[in-house]
């Protein structure tokens, strides 16, 4: 321990004695501890304690009514523990006083075993957001749990459930089921993949979203009033963050039930803070005055969105100490490592902000080029290539592999917003990959579903796209929850089929291609096998979908590349499989 984190530890510990249940919530302590250093990401809790505690030494706190209006939230379990979240509304609306819950964690969904409770406050200096760590649980089991209030006339939460994870050394497990989502853009359509995966309680085990939870723009002309952005400026401020997390929350049952079912492991993209992030800019913002969104700078912007996507979203903070960090790993037994990454917000060089495609085309093999900070690309490396568990996921943003995907003008080209863009952390990646068997890379972004034999560029002409022979790895990319498709809007069903056709045709390695559905995907692992099975929506548009089987993809142990016969010998539900009609050499 340092000097300075002992002094941390001192003081932390001063403040949880003048107020603990304060001290309880996770929403002052993340993403960062060092106050006033870093501004805006971290919370003087002494002097919140010492603000609400009386003369006579006893602690103030809100008595009155409360509702909970954004439901409940798990996350990032553990084979003991599980980050428990939700966000109570005053009767009334405000209240200067620290609002407390109680929190139980039973083995029942009745709340009558009760196995972990404690107490936690919150005031809006964290927007209401209250998050709890349920401790000293059994691995391997299904917990259900809800928030109180104190007291006589109590008001309760909804109950939510949750599974802990296996111990990390456990041999024994067999399967480990997630359902795999991105890009859910709310005035764009219905959520119809979580309303659909919110149902499959009896299959899936947690669900992972691998970023574009929310998005940032301005009210969308021609959107339902009911899932209209808002505030319906686009966003930069603190308060216009959270006012549009708490849109998403408030206005979307599915999203809700989605939580209020499963654990979470999230991660960010681009939009969690603006469109096409890279470490000090987007597409629209940056530092420079001509770049100010609603006044401010693009460093402030990230912060406001940074604090609000920990307020809001029942994740860990794994070093405090490392404000921007959201990578890290779950271990499923010796079944799987799952590798949350962030190849966006974190030391991202300059990406393709659209007027700059040709430089950053230009520039993309450059050695010096980062996706990520060499700390986060050692510890994956590492992560994957120590690891003793049979399948090593990757769950992380950007489509990995480069296809060449048809411009505006007819021409092919790569998308360098992705992992194309730099080449020398791809690289580094493939040859990361390339010592172990068995990494699964899961993909959002990009709108569209795809399944790739993983195939590092300086040995794609020896790629057998029969056999899938030369392939290191495979990639499964889900299609959005609800963002427009990649190849187009409103195009005909032919239309996206023939997009899709094209795509594989041009791509030695894509072996399977699907535009116009909007969905998720469900990953299955077992000892022997993955499996990816692709679900779409039949239409987004109507609140009520039904959903269908788009494709089957599944990878044998050890092989390294997805196996064939693709999707049993069998054509997608629209979209194309390689060999049925693709790539031709
Ligand atoms: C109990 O609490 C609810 C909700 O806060 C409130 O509407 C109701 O009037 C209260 N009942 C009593 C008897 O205090
Ligand atoms: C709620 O009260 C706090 C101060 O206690 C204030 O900063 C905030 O603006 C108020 N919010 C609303 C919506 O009134
Ligand atoms: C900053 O952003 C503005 C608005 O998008 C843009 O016009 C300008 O070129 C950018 N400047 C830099 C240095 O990136
Ligand atoms: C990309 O960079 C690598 C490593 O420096 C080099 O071997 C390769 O030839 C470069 N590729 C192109 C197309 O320039
Ligand atoms: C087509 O557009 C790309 C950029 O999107 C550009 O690099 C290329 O030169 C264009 N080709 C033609 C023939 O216009
Ligand atoms: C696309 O289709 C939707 C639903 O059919 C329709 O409301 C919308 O106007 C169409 N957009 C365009 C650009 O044609
Ligand atoms: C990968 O699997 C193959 C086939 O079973 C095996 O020969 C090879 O040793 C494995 N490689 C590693 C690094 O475990
Ligand atoms: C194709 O799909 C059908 C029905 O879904 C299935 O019965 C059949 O076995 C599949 N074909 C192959 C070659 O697996
Ligand atoms: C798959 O679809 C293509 C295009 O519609 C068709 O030509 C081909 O016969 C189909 N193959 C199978 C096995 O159904």
């Amino acid at each position: 321990m340092t000097l300075l984190s002992f002094v941390v530890a001192l003081l932390l510990l001063q403040c949880a004695a003048a107020y603990p249940e304060l001290f309880n919530n996770l929403a002052y302590r993340s993403p960062s501890l060092r106050f006033p250093t870093d501004s805006v990401l971290a919370h003087d809790v002494g002097a919140l304690a010492r603000r609400h505690t009386k003369r006579d030494g006893s602690t103030a706190r809100y008595e009155g009514g409360l509702y909970f209006p954004y439901g409940i939230a798990s996350g990032d379990p553990l084979a003991d523990s599980a980050i428990l979240w939700t966000h109570p509304v005053v009767a009334g609306g405000n209240t200067s006083l620290p609002v407390c819950l109680q929190y139980q964690t039973a083995k029942d969904d009745k709340i009558t075993q009760v196995v972990d409770t404690g107490l936690a406050c919150t005031t809006s200096d964290v927007d209401y957001s209250l998050k709890v760590e349920t401790k000293n649980l059994k691995a391997k089991t299904r917990y259900y749990y809800r928030f109180s209030t104190v007291g006589k006339n109590s008001t309760s939460s909804p109950v939510g459930s949750f599974k802990t994870m296996p111990r990390p050394d456990d041999a024994t497990v067999d399967k480990l089921t997630l359902a795999v989502f991105s890009c859910s853009n709310l005035p764009y359509g219905f959520f119809n993949a979580y309303r659909k995966a919110s149902a499959r309680t009896n299959e899936v085990d947690y669900f992972t979203h691998v970023g574009d939870w929310i998005y940032e723009g301005k009210a969308v002309k021609g959107a339902l009033e009911e899932r209209q952005f808002e505030p319906r400026i686009e966003i930069a401020h603190l308060d216009e963050y959270r006012q549009r997390h708490a849109a998403y929350r408030g206005k979307d049952e599915n999203l809700r039930a989605m939580l209020q079912n499963y654990a979470a492991l999230t991660v960010w993209d681009d939009h969690e803070v603006a469109d096409n992030t890279y470490k000090d800019g987007s597409a629209d913002s940056n530092n420079t005055k001509a770049g100010y969104v609603n006044g401010i700078p693009f460093s402030e912007r990230k912060k406001n969105a940074v604090k609000a996507y920990y307020e809001w979203m029942p994740i860990r903070q794994v070093d405090t100490t490392d404000k921007l960090r959201i990578y890290r790993q779950f271990q499923y037994g010796k079944l799987a490592d799952i590798n949350m990454a962030d190849t966006r917000q974190e030391d991202r060089d300059i990406t393709d902000i659209y007027y700059n495609t040709a430089y950053v085309k230009s520039i993309s093999n450059d050695s010096s080029r980062h996706m990520m900070s060499n700390k986060q690309r050692d510890w994956l490396s590492q992560k994957i290539t120590s690891s003793s568990a049979t399948w090593k996921v990757l769950a992380q943003q950007v489509i990995f592999n480069n296809p060449l995907t048809p411009g505006s003008n007819g021409t092919f080209d790569e998308n360098y917003d992705a992992w194309s863009g730099y080449k020398a952390t791809q690289r580094h990646f493939m040859q990361t990959i390339s010592k172990v068997n068995n990494t699964i890379i899961l993909s959002g972004d990009s709108h569209a579903a795809w399944a790739f034999d993983t195939v590092p560029v300086e040995t794609m002409s020896a790629y057998d796209p029969k056999t899938g022979a030369g392939s290191i790895a495979v990639e499964f990319a889900g299609t959005a929850v609800s963002s427009t498709s990649s190849y187009g809007k409103n195009l005909t069903t032919s239309q996206y089929n023939a997009r899709a056709q094209q795509l594989v045709r041009k791509n030695a390695n894509l072996q399977f291609a699907e535009g116009q559905k909007r969905g998720y995907f469900v990953l299955t692992l077992q000892p022997h096998e993955a499996r990816a099975d692709y679900w779409g929506v039949v239409d987004n548009n109507d609140r009520n979908s039904d959903e269908v089987l788009v494709a089957t993809m599944t990878v044998e142990k050890d092989q390294n590349r997805l196996k064939r016969p693709l999707n049993g010998g069998n054509n997608s539900t629209g979209g194309a499989i390689q060999g049925l009609e693709g790539y031709t050499g």
